[in-house]
């Protein structure tokens, strides 16, 4: 049994069997939905897409909380460890099995920089991560430009929850996902990366009507929803 609980941007918290994964915890700092890190259960494994501060978040202060273990790209990764976190490094493409859960990154198209104190240190490259586990496959895209390989994705995959930006801006906006979404294959799609600044802000239900008019499945999780997956 599996819980997906929306923390807003890009962020998930997934629970699987009283073990805790984070993504993109993006939490104190988010200026919609600010959530205190007191509110964030003790974690096992944080998974970061790429090294924008809306996604890198609180991982450091979590990761070192928790004794949590880091997976995200190895150019991040190695930033991460400097900092005194427990890092795995990931490439595009590899698969890691762990004893609860399979994390694949895969392929996004979006820039990728670290922000050090004003300084900005290259990030490798941004991915999208397939998540794996319970029998479930959940597909969260990060941030991404709508590309053809998503058809890839979608057939080398049996995705049951696919979770897409429509922010526009920065990632695909709301036409280029539904594109994604007829591509992906996945039973149903999750909206994420979009209201919580200025230059994101976007209707999830004119997404949603769209992505029902294709014959498609959609669920708009408002901040703090929980999502039970049998
Ligand atoms: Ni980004
Ligand atoms: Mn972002």
């Amino acid at each position: 049994k599996m819980k997906i609980k929306f923390l807003g941007q890009s962020c998930f918290l997934i629970e699987i069997n009283g073990k805790n994964i984070i993504i993109d915890p993006y939490l104190t700092e988010n200026p919609k939905n600010p959530t205190s890190l007191n509110e964030i259960p003790k974690l096992d494994l944080i998974l970061i897409t790429h090294a924008h501060s809306d996604h890198i978040g609180n991982a450091v202060e979590l990761a070192l909380r928790d004794d949590a273990l880091i997976v995200t790209g190895t150019e991040l990764a190695r930033w991460l460890a400097s900092k005194g976190a427990k890092v795995i490094p990931a490439g595009i493409g590899g698969k890691k099995d762990f004893e609860f859960i399979s994390v694949k990154f895969t392929q996004a198209i979006h820039s990728s920089s670290i922000n050090d104190n004003g300084q900005m240190l290259y990030g490798g490259l941004a991915a999208g991560i397939l998540i794996y586990a319970e029998g479930k496959t959940i597909y969260h895209a990060g941030d991404t430009a709508l590309f053809l390989d998503m058809k890839l994705i979608g057939e080398m995959n049996n995705i049951d929850y696919a979770i897409l930006p429509i922010g526009d801006n920065f990632t695909m906006g709301i036409d280029d996902s539904v594109t994604a979404a007829k591509w992906l294959k996945a039973k149903k799609y999750i909206p994420m990366h979009y209201n919580t600044m200025p230059l994101i802000e976007q209707d999830p239900y004119e997404w949603l009507g769209k992505i029902e008019s294709n014959g498609l499945a959609g669920e708009i999780l408002n901040y703090g929803d929980v999502l039970e997956i049998q």
